[in-house]
């Protein structure tokens, strides 16, 4: 049997160690030996790559994408996007999402795995429809969560509706590393007897399973596995490339990778990782094991931005409360997986909810929007007080958000006006307004400094 490998170095395990702030020069002299590793793909655009460019890094995100199509022709390369919301947490119109998704692969993306944090799937349809017609794949991703409504059957129900909407793949995307190996197991094994798409598993490896699991979605059938090159991988990040290949092959399974060359890519990475581990940007704590996660069911991120919240208002003392609060208004809200934002929608409700010592005395206008359905359909039932709390005797949204929103991709043209040089400019100005106007000046500033320095030149 074969098992293909995605490697994370560029994104996922760029964002989960280091904030994505990996700019392209540091990595561009190894992509040509990337793409000869022989990975199924390459995820290296999407999640937070874009904002980060714009934000931190001062690269424009489409430019780093053809300058990695250039240098890896030969490797599928991969992005992720939250359906609706692309790379963002608010609903886009329609005509936004088509534009996006088409111009992604225009520049060079083959790969969209698309994912909605309620895992309702009206949120990925427009996306996997405009990613299936513009010829690339689309892989749809589900939220891997664990309540007592998220069983087997509604992951496998789940993946049913993505195959019958078109989707290429179906990809377990299990964001916090709860999943175990014997769940990943009977998961991958249902939906190998229920699909007929390959399956990918998404994990990290946070809380030391990643590896263990890996293996056992594997022997379930799993098609494809997200690694990371072994010098970024671990932690918060993914489980290493070259350990599972070399496991993998061991018991005998079909692995296209180049050993050799996965040597000359980690050799590559070691000195970046060495750099930022010293310039404090890459915390080793991130790098060990935190069961903590295992323990309390809640993502490692949560728990640690629930311990930054108490610890700023000088209420620590709260911790157990706030732990033991935190699952109540899971429940309430029917169940969310804690995939971000609802995570911190929870955590923050749970946390005002015990300092207030009365519970929704005060409700984030966030958690407001989301009972009213403006996020989607939640996965369970919303406690029917604090429903009537938050919306007195009006309906909830029962349509799919963005049929209630106007199309926006001309509007926002006409508004960045001449800053904006491509329609890829416009989009860049839509998903991050503030960084995107700020890169453009910036980029204009340049301009005008090489054209004044080249008439100098002539003078
Ligand atoms: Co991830």
């Amino acid at each position: 049997m074969k098992v293909q490998f995605t490697e994370t170095a560029l994104r996922d395990a760029n964002q989960s160690l280091i904030a994505t702030r990996l700019p392209y020069e540091r990595f561009e002299g190894i992509l040509e030996t990337m793409n000869k590793a022989g990975y199924y793909s390459l995820e290296c655009w999407g999640g937070a790559t874009f904002d980060s460019c714009l934000r931190y890094l001062n690269e424009d995100p489409w430019e780093r994408l053809r300058k990695i199509r250039a240098k890896c022709p030969d490797t599928k390369l991969q992005m992720l996007l939250r359906g609706q919301n692309l790379l963002g947490y608010k609903h886009y119109p329609d005509d936004v999402v088509r534009m996006f998704v088409k111009k992604s692969i225009e520049n060079g993306i083959d790969i969209i795995r698309i994912f909605d944090a309620l895992n309702d799937v009206r949120n990925i349809e427009v996306a996997v429809d405009e990613t299936i017609k513009n010829g690339a794949i689309a892989s749809g991703a589900i939220s891997y969560t664990k309540s007592p409504i998220h069983n087997l059957d509604a992951y496998v129900k789940l993946a049913k509706d993505m195959e019958n909407m078109g989707c290429q793949s179906i990809c377990i995307k299990d964001m916090a590393g709860i999943m175990g190996p014997q769940e990943a197991f009977d998961t991958v094994k249902a939906l190998k007897e229920s699909v007929k798409v390959p399956i990918i598993l998404h994990t990290h490896s946070t809380t030391g399973l990643g590896m263990l699991t890996l293996q056992k979605a594997v022997e379930a059938g799993c098609d494809i596995i997200d690694t990371a090159i072994s010098s970024f991988s671990g932690g918060t990040s993914q489980a290493p490339t070259e350990t599972m290949a070399y496991a993998l092959m061991q018991e005998g399974y079909e692995v296209d990778l180049d050993m050799a060359v996965l040597k000359e890519i980690n050799d590559f990475f070691k000195p970046i990782k060495a750099e930022f581990l010293k310039s404090g940007q890459l915390n080793p704590v991130v790098l060990s094991t935190d069961t903590d996660a295992l323990n309390y069911q809640v993502p490692g991120g949560m728990l640690s931005n629930l311990v930054a919240q108490l610890t700023a208002q000088n209420k620590m003392d709260k911790f157990p409360e706030v732990l033991a609060e935190t699952p109540r208004v899971r429940k309430d809200l029917g169940y969310p997986p804690l995939v971000t934002p609802m995570s911190q929608m929870v955590g923050v409700q749970a946390t005002a909810n015990v300092l207030a010592g009365e519970r929704y005395k005060n409700i984030s206008k966030e958690v407001k929007a989301y009972i009213r359905g403006e996020y989607g359909r939640a996965p369970g039932e919303i406690d029917k007080d604090l429903q009537k709390k938050v919306l007195g005797d009006d309906e909830p949204i029962t349509c799919r958000f963005a049929d209630t929103l106007e199309p926006g991709f001309e509007k926002a043209k006409a508004e960045i006006g001449d800053k904006a040089q491509s329609d890829e400019d416009v989009l860049s100005y839509i998903a991050f307004p503030t960084q995107a106007e700020a890169f453009f000046d910036k980029r204009d500033e340049k301009k005008r400094n090489t054209f004044t320095y080249a008439i100098q030149k002539i003078d």
